[in-house]
């Protein structure tokens, strides 16, 4: 089994990667600054990257900028921004990376529990998310039956809450969330939003 992860080097993409290796799988790591390169804003990246890749079992995106802020502060460019990036980078790595998949494979894209439960200052990140969930959904109607397409809804994770100098106890560890990206890859259905449990 092979897998492409966008963001390897990442929180979430690394965990991803340490996760589906130990599962058995054969993941080839990228990001735009690893050796393996490649931009998800950049089509011909990924055009690129997939040409070189092959026909895969997985394609895992857990990449893309969405800006935090309040929202009488968020200026038109952190708007475009997160969508040329999160939203628009995703959009087209699942529409070019459909070829490119075996039967039985899924593409999994990274929205965030903010579609669902935002915080104040999450206006463009929960308006991303929520965008990449409508988008899967229907996509995920003009997919083979054979392939999936999922977006997964990580919450925040512990290392993140540490980095923003918060209490990390209410949440999981990076580890614990790439877990659940195995188990949206081998469980989840296609076109339904994989949201990850909280911590208990
Ligand atoms: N961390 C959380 O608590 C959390 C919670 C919910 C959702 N999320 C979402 O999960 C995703 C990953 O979050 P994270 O915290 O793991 O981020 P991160 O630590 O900043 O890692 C991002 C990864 O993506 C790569 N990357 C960034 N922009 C890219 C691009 N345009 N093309 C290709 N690769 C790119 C980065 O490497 P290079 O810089 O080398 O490209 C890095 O490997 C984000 O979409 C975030 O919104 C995160």
């Amino acid at each position: 089994m092979k897998a492409i992860v966008i963001g390897a080097t990442g929180t979430i993409g690394s965990a991803v990667t340490k996760t589906l290796k130990e599962s058995g799988y054969d993941v080839i790591p990228v990001s735009r600054n690893s050796s393996i390169k490649a931009d998800i804003e950049d089509e011909g990246s990924l055009d690129k990257l997939l040409e070189q890749s092959g026909k895969v079992d997985a394609i895992i995106s857990t990449a893309g900028f969405a800006a935090f802020g309040e929202l009488s502060k968020l200026t038109g460019e952190d708007f475009r921004r997160s969508l040329n990036s999160k939203l628009m980078g995703q959009v087209k790595l699942l529409q070019k990376g459909l070829s490119y998949l075996n039967a039985g494979g899924t593409i999994l894209l990274t929205g965030g529990i903010f579609a669902h439960k935002p915080w104040p200052g999450t206006a463009a990140i929960a308006m991303v998310n929520t965008g990449l969930e409508g988008f899967v959904r229907a996509a995920a109607l003009e997919t083979d039956e054979d392939k999936k397409v999922i977006v997964i809804h990580p919450p925040l994770v512990a290392e993140t809450a540490v980095t923003l100098g918060m209490d990390a106890s209410p949440y999981l560890s990076a580890i614990e969330v790439g877990k659940f990206y195995l188990e949206a890859i081998q469980n989840g259905k296609s076109g339904v939003p994989f949201l990850v449990q909280e911590k208990k």
